[in-house]
This record gives structure tokens, C-alpha cells and sequence, in this order.
């Protein structure tokens, strides 16, 4: 296994994630986590990270020594590269123009990490890359026992290693997709370098957390908060594998689903997979704790509680119940670790809602918690669920509640589940519904007038939200064809009586979010 240090790089993960995708399992670790955890974690490779912070600054981070002396290769990319120089007794210079996207890096003489990977080949024979780029400071000054492996133009130190000692070190992103032959170096420093095996694949994934399962709660029971969606979909299956009779689910139809997504969620589980799900019909609960309530941070907070509240319930009633099982995934755990040293890192803590009951005396089971989204993904479909579930698109927790501007009434819900249904089986249709990340309908509570036939109608509005992102942080509005968004509108103006106007939002995020409240 690699240890990956974080030194607060926006693309730490990504370097996880990629060492994962060469079916060696890789962890984020503080930069600061001490020389013991190193020793325990006995690594067979190190990868320090970039970050955003200057080596020549004062109090700036250094990596554990026991790095350098713990006799496995180690890769420094980017800060981490010029943190290894500046430790290893190099030289480490502000530079005056910050360098930042393409650059091409001629890979010089022989190294065990750029040998024979490249993208053209100059007249003189030496192997050009294409790479991404994007540092302040640069190395001036190679540390003793180090030699040049790669250098462009602005920075003639862009790649050192010191092959006796097994130290390797890159300023480019070898884990950005825009380096083109990324990947083939990080499998030649994991796989050759390092000798790591491939045996992080699907199939070993889902073994090993079985056993894990199956050793942690022995013969008692388990609850989990099924949601429809993939985290909590993947956990049941998972937990149906390993412990089947002991699980219970329990499902809170809060009303506020997609059209018949809670039948779809008991086809699913309880009839196709055997799984004992509870489920409980809320839907009057939640309507009537929300009449008269406008405020949008008011809804999610009443939404939050009165989930947790009626999951509570159901739970008290499953007797022997000891285990409370959860779809933690790893980006959660990475991030409330980095947030503790106070690093960069990206947070979307504001929206999750509620959370599960902290007064319950279960103790947790978190068997997605060393696992990437693709990866829970990939167990997912291994496991046997539907492909349209695996790769659904997210959902908010508070559902139709913050899609429904200002109050909330079933009226509205029932007319904002029509539309959103037409607007995404047309998506699927037209093979659009995968080109984008996150796609529904808005419910406006004002009337305007309209047409139809002879007669003159006064009704609702919806919008239609698509928009394509990698993170959920920022996003651009999809350009959704003119002749699809003509279709849909008139497929939710005709099928949906109620509704006489669509609309398509055309802001991206930021200023505007992605949800309308
Ligand atoms: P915004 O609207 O902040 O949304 O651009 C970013 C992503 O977060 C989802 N979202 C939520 N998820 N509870 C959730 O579980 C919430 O209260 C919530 N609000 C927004 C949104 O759907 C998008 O994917």
C-alpha cells in the first residue's frame, strides 16, 4: 500500500484515487500525521502532494524525516518535490511569474520513472510530455545525490531524482488527466518502483469488507437509513452479503421523493434483493410540519429533525438492535481530517441534513469509508444493483422541499414530480442524462397566463435546472439542445395540467447555486 502525505493540494485525492485505478490501495494522510503512524502504516511507497503554501516561506510544511529514512521510494510532485529538495539540502526559489497549465517537459537522459514514457520525440532524441503545470516556487539548486530527469524552458529543475536512494520527484501533476502519460508514471513508481501488487480490484473490495462486516457486529443486528440513494443503496447490498437477516432498513417516505421513487426503492431492495426494509409512509408528517413555511433554511432544519425524528422511532422498535450502519464514503473522512489541521480543502458540509440520531446507543458501521465514489459505484453494480441507481444522479436530502420555492404543499409536489419525470426520462431518451451532472425541475408558486386551444389558462411555472460539474462547488449550465428543451416543454405543458409556463435556467455557479433555494 502508498501513503499519500497532504500538504493541501486541490488534486491530493486525485493522486489516490489514480494510484487506486493501478488496483493498489492508496490513504491521505496530514503531512504532520508523525513518524510513528509512518512506521505502523508501513507504506511500500510515499507520495508527498502539492500545496498551495511556499517551501521558502517561514513555518511553512515539511515532511516527517523518517520519509527520507525509512528506505521505500519516495515521489514528491510539485510542493512536495520542492519540500523534498529544500529538506534533502537543495535549493528552492520564488519564481517571478507563476507558471500555470501546458507546459512540455523534456525528460532528460535515463530514470526509472520517465524512461520510455513520452509523448513526441525531439530531433536530438529526447522524449518531450505533455504535462500540467502549476507552482510559484521551482528548485534552482539539486540536493547532493540527486540528478536532473526532466526540465521546460521556464524551469530547468522540473523533474530530480536520486535512484540509489529510491527519491523521485516531479513539478508537474502526474495525476491530472491533462498530463497525458500520468497514469503510466504513477504505475511505474507504484508498480515497478514500489512493488506493489495489483490486488485493490472490485471483487477483493467487496471481500474484504464482507469479512470486516461479519468480524465487527458478529451475530447482532443492524439498522440502516436507507435513502434510494447510491451510498446507502450500495451499503444495504453490501450488508445483505455479509449479514442478510440481521440487517433492517428503514426507509422514511418523506413525500418529498421523485415520482414513484419510493416504490421503486421497495422493488429494488425488499422484492428483488430480499432485503427487510421498513418503510414509513410520512408524507403527512412532513406536509404538516412545513404549512405556512417560507424560509428555505427554516424548511431544510425541519425537514433535518423530523427525519431523524421518525428514524429514531422505527429504530426504538427494532429490538436487539446494536449496530447503526452508515454510507460514510472516504472524501468525507479525508476532508473532516484536513479541516482538523486547518488545510484546504473542499466542504460541503452546510448541506447535509440532520444527520443521523446521536442520542441512539449504536455503535457505527462504515464499511464505504476507505472508498472513492467510483469505487462504491463499481461494488454497487458488482453487487447487482441497477445501473440507473448506481449512477443516479444526487439528491438532495430535503428532496422536493427545496425545489418547491417558498411553501410547500402536496399540490405542488404532485405537479413538480410530473415535471421533473418528463424532463429526465426525456434526458435518458436522448442520451443526455449521463452528459450532465445534476438535472430537475424547479416548482415556481406564481401564475401566468397562457393559451390552450380556445380558452385562456392561468397556471404554474417550472424550471428546468441542468448543469455540468466535477466537484458540485462551481458549475456551468448545460447547453441542453434547443430541440430537446422545445420537446420537453411542450411534453410537461401538454401532460401536465397545472402547469402552463417552462422555463430554462441559464446561470451558472457561481453567483447562482445549483438548487434554486
Ligand atoms: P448548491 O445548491 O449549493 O448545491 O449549489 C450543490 C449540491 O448540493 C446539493 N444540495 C444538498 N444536498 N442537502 C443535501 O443533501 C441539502 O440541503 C442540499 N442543498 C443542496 C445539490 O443538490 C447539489 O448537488
Amino acid at each position: 500500500k502508498i501513503l499519500i502525505l497532504d500538504f493541501g493540494s486541490q488534486y491530493t485525492q486525485l493522486i489516490a484515487r489514480r494510484v487506486r485505478e493501478l488496483g493498489v490501495y492508496s490513504e491521505i494522510h496530514p503531512y504532520d500525521c508523525g513518524d510513528d503512524f509512518i512506521t505502523e502504516f508501513a507504506p511500500q511507497g510515499i507520495i508527498l502532494s502539492g500545496g498551495p503554501e511556499s517551501v521558502t516561506g517561514a513555518d511553512t510544511p515539511r515532511a516527517p524525516a523518517s520519509v527520507f529514512t525509512h528506505g521505500v521510494p519516495v515521489l514528491g510532485i510539485c510542493y512536495g518535490m520542492q519540500t523534498m529538495a529544500a529538506q534533502l539540502g537543495g535549493k528552492v526559489e520564488a519564481v517571478e511569474h507563476r507558471e500555470f497549465g501546458y507546459a512540455q517537459v523534456r525528460a532528460h537522459g535515463h530514470s526509472q520513472l520517465l524512461n520510455e514514457i513520452e509523448d513526441h520525440t525531439t530531433p536530438e532524441g529526447y522524449g518531450l510530455l505533455d504535462v500540467w503545470m502549476s507552482h510559484g516556487d521551482q528548485v534552482v539548486g539539486l540536493p547532493p545525490g540527486f540528478k536532473l530527469i526532466a526540465s521546460t524552458d521556464s524551469a530547468p529543475i522540473a523533474g530530480m531524482a536520486d535512484e540509489e536512494r529510491r527519491f523521485y520527484a516531479l513539478q508537474f501533476h502526474p495525476e491530472v488527466t491533462h498530463t497525458r502519460q500520468g497514469k503510466r508514471i504513477l504505475e511505474r513508481f507504484v508498480r515497478k518502483l514500489c512493488q506493489c501488487e495489483a490486488r485493490w480490484t472490485t471483487g477483493n473490495i467487496i471481500e474484504d469488507a464482507i469479512g470486516k462486516v461479519r468480524t465487527k457486529v458478529g451475530a447482532e443486528r443492524v439498522v440502516l437509513g436507507l435513502s434510494g440513494g447510491v451510498d446507502s443503496s450500495v451499503v444495504a447490498a453490501l450488508l445483505q452479503h455479509a449479514i442478510g437477516e440481521q440487517l433492517t432498513c428503514v426507509f422514511v417516505d418523506t413525500g418529498l421523493l421523485r415520482l414513484n421513487e419510493g416504490d421503486q426503492v421497495m422493488a429494488t431492495f425488499a422484492e428483488h434483493m430480499g432485503v427487510r426494509v421498513i418503510r414509513v409512509n410520512a408524507e403527512g408528517r412532513f406536509l404538516g410540519a412545513l404549512q405556512g413555511i417560507a424560509d428555505p433554511e427554516a424548511k431544510r432544519k425541519i425537514i433535518g429533525r423530523l427525519f431523524v425524528e421518525i428514524f429514531d422511532e422505527e429504530a426504538a422498535k427494532i429490538e436487539d438492535a446494536r449496530w447503526l450502519a452508515q454510507g460514510t464514503i472516504y472524501p468525507d473522512v479525508i476532508e473532516s481530517a484536513g479541516s482538523k489541521t486547518g488545510k484546504a480543502h473542499v466542504i460541503k458540509s452546510h448541506h447535509n441534513v440532520g444527520g443521523l440520531p446521536e442520542t441512539m446507543k449504536l455503535q457505527l458501521v462504515e464499511p464505504l469509508r476507505e472508498l472513492f465514489k467510483d469505487e462504491v459505484r463499481q461494488i454497487g453494480l458488482e453487487l447487482g444493483l441497477p445501473y440507473e441507481m448506481v449512477y443516479r444522479h444526487p439528491f438532495p436530502g430535503p428532496g422536493l422541499g427545496v425545489r418547491i420555492l417558498g411553501e410547500v404543499r402536496k399540490e405542488y409536489a404532485d405537479l413538480l414530480r410530473r415535471a421533473d419525470a418528463i424532463f429526465i426520462e426525456e434526458l435518458y431518451r436522448h442520451d443526455l442524462y449521463d452528459k450532465v451532472s445534476q438535472a430537475f425541475a424547479v416548482f415556481l408558486p406564481v401564475k401566468s397566463v397562457g393559451v390552450m386551444g380556445d380558452g385562456r389558462r392561468y397556471d404554474y411555472v417550472v424550471a428546468l435546472r441542468a448543469v455540468e460539474t466535477v466537484d458540485f462547488m462551481t458549475a456551468r449550465w448545460a447547453h441542453l439542445p434547443y430541440d430537446f428543451l422545445d420537446l420537453v416543454s411542450r411534453r410537461i405543458i401538454n401532460e401536465v395540467p397545472g402547469i402552463s409556463r417552462v422555463t430554462y435556467d441559464i446561470s451558472g455557479k457561481p453567483p447562482a447555486t445549483i438548487e434554486w433555494e
